[in-house]
């Protein structure tokens, strides 16, 4: 579903009152930041959740300044966690805002205290007794506990009046493009991102039930990386990250399988060097290099593929997927055969035998784009996609040692 994209270049405002503040640099890890503004009881009071990171801060500051006006000031910082994503730009705002307060758990106190915060203006969540922050204005912030999700001390908060779920890195994600609003498509880059931040899926299993149990009727989830969360996506989110596999859930590939993976790679890039076109797989490397702002998850040295940072079979899917996107319609049915060829020569059997090829509709696509005209190899690559007859492989192969 196509979501309307605001202009992100100013402030946004989500939900009356609440307004992202944060930065976009398209380079698929975003920081997000949000600024609450409180007003009743004849008193105003504005809160910034999760302040962001140094680069970000000329951007934060002049959307809050949009909001606000010139003279504008902050009452309250909220922290999710301790990173520094999160947390440093509360050191300047502090240094702008002598007064500010900051409200996190003990735990994170513990460490981001070392940033330089003032002592005296901190006040733990594990004060509000009742669970709950009462703004002077008479508005009720609830504190959400989500242990290890991915520190010990996180903890969500959520917006009552207007029912925003301010998650942390809970629902953050990678992005492939500075849209603001999650579709579907989402769900990747989320995936990722928790599969490497997250310890387990006990984390999430828990943090998700608690979500249910604890917010009624919820709006949007805000969190500090990424897309935000609107209603109609709500539940197909929190359904796919309370069973995903994470961190130590995730089992070690032994160290001759990863090998393995490594090799086919390699050879299919210098069979597509070789058959289709160099280019190709210039493009293809620049795309798994690191900017430096999130671990690459394909590592690339002297144009090959070094290592992996994720599980085999989501390397080769993220492979697969890059591939299929730099080939033309021609090019495609040559690389599946290189594909095929080339990681049967290395004993990997896989679900995702060739570019493209994804259980989910819009890579089913992509599969079939990869496929050549004529219904019956369809049907049965679609059906089992490595269930080649032996001719119909023999043929692809001769196509592409030019025996044809
Ligand atoms: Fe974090
Ligand atoms: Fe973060």
């Amino acid at each position: 579903m196509t979501q309307p994209q605001p202009d992100i270049s100013g402030p946004v405002e989500i939900a009356q009152d609440i307004y992202w503040v944060g930065n976009r640099n398209d380079k698929g890890f975003e920081s997000n930041a949000y600024l609450r503004v409180f007003r009743g009881n004849g008193k105003q009071f504005n809160l910034l959740i999760d302040p962001g990171p140094s680069p970000d801060f000329h951007a934060i500051a002049s959307k809050i300044e949009h909001v606000l006006g010139k003279d504008y000031s902050l009452d309250l910082v909220y922290l999710n966690h301790q990173d520094p994503d999160v947390c440093i730009n509360t050191v300047h705002f502090q240094r702008h805002f002598p007064k500010l307060q900051i409200v996190t758990s003990e735990d994170t106190w513990r460490l981001v205290r070392f940033y330089g915060l003032k002592e005296k203006q901190f006040i733990a969540t594990e004060n509000f007794k009742t669970g709950k922050i009462r703004v002077k204005t008479g508005h009720q912030l609830r504190l959400i506990p989500t242990p290890y999700a991915h520190f010990r001390g996180a903890c969500a908060l959520y917006d009552e009046e207007q029912k925003v779920l301010f998650s942390g890195d809970l629902f953050g994600g990678l992005t492939t493009s500075t849209n603001l609003y999650a579709t579907k498509e989402y769900w990747d880059g989320m995936k990722t991102f928790h599969e490497i931040y997250m310890p387990t899926n006990l984390a999430l299993k828990k943090a998700v039930h608690d979500f249910r149990q604890q917010t009624d009727d919820l709006e949007i989830i805000a969190s500090q990386h990424g897309q935000i969360i609107r209603r109609d996506l709500i539940n197909f989110f929190m359904a796919k990250l309370e069973t995903l596999a994470v961190g130590l859930d995730l089992r070690d590939d032994s160290r001759l399988v990863i090998e393995n993976y490594i090799n086919a790679f390699n050879d299919i890039l210098d069979k597509v060097r070789t058959n289709i076109d160099e280019t190709i797989v210039s493009n293809l490397l620049n795309t798994f290099k690191s900017d430096g702002t999130f671990p690459n998850r394909l590592i690339v040295k002297n144009d090959k593929i070094y290592s992996l940072k994720v599980t085999v079979e989501e390397a080769f899917r993220l492979f697969a997927t890059e591939l299929c996107h730099s080939l033309s319609i021609d090019q495609k049915p040559i690389a599946k055969a290189i594909v095929i060829d080339t990681i049967a020569d290395w004993h990997i059997t896989t679900e995702t035998p060739c570019p493209g090829d994804n259980p989910d509709e819009h890579q089913n696509n992509m599969q079939e784009d990869m496929l050549e005209e004529g219904e019956s190899s369809k049907d049965t690559a679609i059906d089992n996609p490595l269930d080649f007859e032996q001719e119909e492989l023999d043929n692809l192969l001769d196509d592409l040692m030019g025996n044809n």
